[in-house]
């Protein structure tokens, strides 16, 4: 079996204190309903291609060794009942008659899954889910994405739905989409699910073909910084953006799949004509195109410089003419640009809160903690919670 959640990237096994707890929530919530088996999906933090997946270019996401964890067991009677440790409120349905709205709650994510399947589930199914886990939830780290795509690998298992893990990608976007109502990209079920520890993934969304791309774990770190301001996705201004993007397609080029498939000359020659919004979302997507080649190439060369540059970079066009920056995010970006081995920075996810993402030189982390500490509470009176991580081999059971 693959490597615990948390464990150090040589494998080895240590306690794991949020399966620990998860086994023994079980125990006094569910007492008579016998041992579960559990599972685990990471989270992800995007480095390259911004708001990129739903126009159809390349992102460069990878997953962490943090995410959602799911204790399960299946029964005969056809109830679904659903729990958290990690959020308020839970839910006890019936599998026939699943609800066909979603209510604004965490369970809906899991509800969007079980519905995505619901043709598949055998009848009378039923089962008991309890979710934890280790992972910002709302801090675009793809906490979404992994609920979703570990309800499916619960599902899959102990309701013998024999799933592979590219049906995965279309559950979590039929639960995403289809029922909770963001329209987001392929981009965070693709990284939960396909990503390599010390690789980053590099996905091209129009034709969903991907590969790894080493990053030397030895060299650099991947760090994120919080701003503890949290804003749902569901809210409106993601699917505004993904909207602008349509539209700006269809007005130069009615006939491109996506925004990625315009010619970047057609776009300048009418960029003066155009609205306001549609020509800096379009400055920002043409740009992030070429910007993500760039520092693919950059990273195939070694140089982690150039590629650092090229995520600050994206982060100023996010923030300029994207507009989905704030200032909390700015200022851990600028903070993070003083640290002596600092390599680049920007806002991961979808933005208006959450996290930005750090790559810096291997040694570099305490020192970044340390101004990040001290400069952000200087500017807004808290701390902000700075963490790195190790890669994730993905999805998979745990042993209990
Ligand atoms: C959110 C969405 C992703 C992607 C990013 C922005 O995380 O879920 O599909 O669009 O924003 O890159």
């Amino acid at each position: 079996m693959s490597a615990s959640p948390g464990s150090n990237s040589h494998g080895s096994r240590e306690a794991d204190p949020v399966l620990s707890e998860l086994l023994q929530a079980w125990s006094s919530s569910w007492p008579a309903a016998g041992k579960p088996r559990v599972f685990f999906a990471p989270g992800r933090v995007n480095l390259m291609g911004a708001h990129l997946d739903y126009n159809g270019g390349p992102v460069m996401p990878m997953a962490i060794d943090r995410g959602t964890y799911v204790a399960a067991r299946p029964r005969t009677d056809g109830v679904v009942r659903l729990a958290s440790l990690v959020e308020h409120g839970r839910a006890e349905l019936d599998s026939a008659r699943l609800p066909v709205r979603p209510l604004g709650v965490w369970h809906d994510y899991p509800v969007g899954v079980l519905r995505a399947l619901a043709e598949r589930l055998p009848a009378g199914a039923g089962v008991d889910l309890l979710f934890g886990g280790n992972l910002p939830i709302g801090a675009g780290l793809s906490s979404s994405a992994s609920i979703c795509v570990v309800t499916a690998l619960a599902l899959s298992n102990c309701l013998d739905l024999d799933l592979a893990p590219e049906d995965w990608v279309d559950i979590a976007l039929s639960a995403e989409r289809g029922f909770v109502g963001v329209q987001c990209g392929i981009m965070d079920p693709f990284a939960v699910g396909c990503s390599r520890p010390g690789h980053l993934l590099w996905l091209d969304c129009s034709d969903r073909s991907f590969d790894h791309l080493p990053l030397d774990a030895d060299r650099v770190a991947v760090a994120t910084a919080d701003t503890g301001v949290r804003r749902e996705l569901a809210g409106g201004t993601f699917n505004q953006r993904v909207e602008e993007c349509a539209r700006l397609s269809r007005e130069l080029d009615p006939k491109a799949r996506f925004l990625r498939d315009v010619d970047p000359a057609l776009f300048r020659e009418r960029e003066g004509d155009l609205p306001r919004e549609l020509a800096a979302r379009g400055r920002h997507v043409f740009s992030e195109l070429a910007r993500t080649f760039e520092a693919r190439d950059a990273l195939q060369a070694g140089d982690v410089a150039g590629f650092g540059r090229r995520m600050t970079e994206s982060h100023a066009s996010l923030r300029e003419d994207f507009e989905v920056s704030i200032d909390e995010l700015d200022a851990l970006v600028e903070i993070s640009s003083t640290v002596p081995g600092f390599l680049g920075s920007r806002l991961t996810g979808a933005g208006f809160g959450g996290c930005t993402v750090v790559l810096l030189e291997r040694g570099a982390e305490e020192e970044l903690r340390r101004r990040l500490d001290e400069g952000y509470q200087e500017r807004f009176g808290r701390r902000p919670m700075v963490r790195t991580f190790a890669g994730d081999p993905g999805p998979r059971e745990l042993d209990t």
